[in-house]
């Protein structure tokens, strides 16, 4: 994963690229590092978070117009200083930064020790890096043709950055599987994993392809195939605001993205959705509607909380819809020979359109002919690229590592593209269509309201705060909540948890129930309420200590649960957007109660771009 930020202009370029590698914690921070060139190519780096190097470094001393910075997600090499980035090359005239996985390292490695080259860490990227290295001293070529000769003969992922101690005016990038955006400023570039670090330089940006090679040499920005062939560079404006991406008074990013879930659920319907006039319109599938709803099957691939999106909206489209769906791990459907065929339709779920799982996944169904669609939330990702036909989530930038908005404005997405498809396909009722959409319309407001329990749930956290283990469990609509529960609570405070389809309990989680165990229902009213009901009743037998997730006005589990919260009730299909507030609140206090640091939890990442 890693975050990589690099700078080429006329200011001062590490305060730049260290503020840059703060917004991009969210993509690893095992270790940090800058490399800056003044003359001499200096790198600073250390284990650790950005802060920690910043607190080492006098920023007065650090005078710079060109360098580049890294923060962290240890694939090859435990983090500590020497592992951390940038690398230096054995002649300590080239200096890189890499986001990704060099798959071939070894072999390279091999030979370059036959060469007499020597590693000071055990990461792929110093391998790569004295590979360009070798190529540039031994081959009478530019620095970026030796880079682009060494990237025809590495296998593997990379957004990589290279300053150059022989040339102040020359900054080198290149991705391919990873991500990486060039900023152009007047007279002045940007190089960063997202465009978060850019946005308060300039909006004007190019998103690389894979592939390609960005060459910023004398104020001037080439861009080359790794075929050598030039290209013309495709400039966009990002659309982001500044405020986005910033705490907004509020002490963790994961407590603004679940209070924000009202205005990003909002966004996400909007301009698409209006019930009065009965309007449910997403542009990005329009012209796919007939493949769609002719699909011999819809397969939906994501991972994590994505994945849990898709679970829910299995429910949705078989039910609305009436076509069948399976939901696979990115992960586990890569790596089998899956039965694909070109009337599948495959909707490949990511808040960051950037796991490499999900990509992969993708390509394999591509290559077997399926139509693919994306539910993504960042603008301009690679699986957006990589999609026949899509919609975005517009839930605005996700910062904390655990997905809050992002997967309610994901179910608020497929919600609406099933019921297009169902509409369309006439296999459901125009009245029932009609209650959904303003029941879909005032779901806002819903979970408004559920966020008024926040004081409730902080009051219930501190009493669960100690336990070791909890258990979540709802049925239909409410089973993949149950499964979002947990993980949101084991990401962030390292309390192990398990989500259960409660009727499956009885086959073995019921064994764990003593007077210790915290069980979590999500027992709203729906069509299985009785029979979730009687799962209290015996979870209530074995002395289990119950928090249930009601429908307001609930009197029945209020009698059997040591805790009930109640939220605003709605149609079955829409209660995960409403009930899973309370638990991604639940896991927050918990979490900060425990003193966990609830932004960038341990050992995890916000984007995987690793398999
Ligand atoms: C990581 C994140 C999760 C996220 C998952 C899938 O594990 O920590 O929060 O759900 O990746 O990411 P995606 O960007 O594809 O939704």
């Amino acid at each position: 994963m890693c975050g990589i930020v690099g700078y080429l202009g006329k200011r001062e370029a590490y305060p730049i690229i260290i503020k840059g590698l703060q917004r991009l914690e969210y993509r690893g921070y095992d270790s940090t590092g800058v490399a800056l060139l003044n003359g001499e190519l200096s790198v600073y780096k250390k284990k650790g978070k950005v802060s920690e190097l910043r607190e080492t470094l006098a920023e007065d001393s650090l005078t710079s117009n060109i360098g580049i910075g890294h923060t962290r997600w240890a694939t090859h090499g435990e983090p500590n200083d020497i592992n951390a980035h940038p690398h230096l090359s054995q002649s300590g005239k080239l200096a890189m930064i890499h986001n990704g996985i060099i798959e071939n390292y070894d072999s390279i490695k091999t030979d370059l020790l036959k060469k007499g080259y020597s590693f000071t860490s055990e990461t792929d990227s110093e391998v790569f890096i004295n590979f360009i290295e070798d190529i540039y001293l031994n081959n009478d070529v530019e620095l970026s043709e030796a880079v682009r000769l060494a990237l025809n003969k590495v296998v593997g992922a990379y957004a990589i950055a290279i300053i150059s101690k022989d040339d102040p005016e020359l900054l080198i990038a290149a991705r391919k599987g990873s991500p990486l955006v060039v900023g152009l400023g007047k007279d002045e570039f940007f190089l960063a994993s997202d465009a978060t670090p850019i946005i308060e330089y300039t909006n004007e940006v190019v998103y690389l392809e894979d592939q390609e090679i960005a060459i910023i040499k004398n104020r001037n920005l080439t861009i080359k195939s790794i075929e050598d062939v030039e290209l013309t560079p495709y400039v966009q404006t990002v659309d982001m605001e500044l405020e986005a991406i910033e705490k907004g008074g509020y002490e963790h990013f994961m407590l603004k993205e679940i209070f924000e879930q009202p205005k990003s659920i909002g966004d996400c319907l909007r301009g698409r959705l209006r019930a009065n006039d009965g309007q449910l319109v997403l542009g990005g599938i329009h012209d796919y509607v007939n493949k769609i709803m002719n699909a011999d099957r819809i397969l939906i691939v994501a991972c994590g909380t994505s994945w849990h999106a898709g679970l829910v909206a299995e429910y949705i489209f078989e039910e609305f819809c009436r076509i069948p769906v399976e939901v696979e791990y990115a992960s586990e459907f890569r790596y089998r020979n899956p039965v694909v065929g070109e009337k599948d339709v495959l909707i490949a779920i990511s808040q960051s359109g950037e796991t490499a799982d999900t990509l992969a996944a993708i390509d394999l169904a591509k290559s077997k002919g399926a139509t693919i669609l994306g539910v993504c939330n960042v603008v301009g990702s690679s699986i957006p690229r990589m999609t026949h036909a899509g919609s975005y989530t517009h839930a605005g930038p996700e910062i904390g590592v655990a997905s809050t908005k992002a997967f309610t404005a994901q179910i608020s997405v497929l919600t609406m593209m099933a019921l297009m498809i169902a509409e369309r396909k006439g296999t459901i009722s125009e009245s029932l269509l009609r209650n959904l959409l303003v029941e879909l319309e005032a779901v806002p407001q819903k979970v408004a309201k559920a966020l008024d329990l926040n004081p409730q749930i902080e009051y219930i956290s501190e009493l669960f705060k100690d336990a070791s283990n909890f258990l979540y469990l709802g049925r239909g609509y409410n089973f993949p909540v149950a499964l979002e529960g947990a993980l949101k609570l084991k990401e962030i405070s390292y309390i192990h948890a398990e989500g259960y389809p409660a009727a499956e309990m009885k086959h073995g989680p019921i064994a764990l129930i003593d007077e210790n165990m915290p069980v979590v229902f999500i027992a709203t009213r729906d069509s299985s309420y009785e029979k979730i009901v009687s799962n209290i009743q015996e979870v209530k037998a074995r002395k289990g200590r119950v928090i249930a997730i009601v429908s307001e006005g609930d009197t029945e589990v209020a009698k059997m649960a040591e805790f009930t919260i109640e939220v605003p009730q709605a149609h079955e299909a829409l209660m995960p957007l409403i009930s899973v507030v309370p638990l991604q609140l639940l896991s927050y206090h918990i979490a900060v109660m425990r003193g966990c640091n609830v932004d960038q939890p341990r050992n995890l990442a916000k984007s995987v771009t690793v398999e």
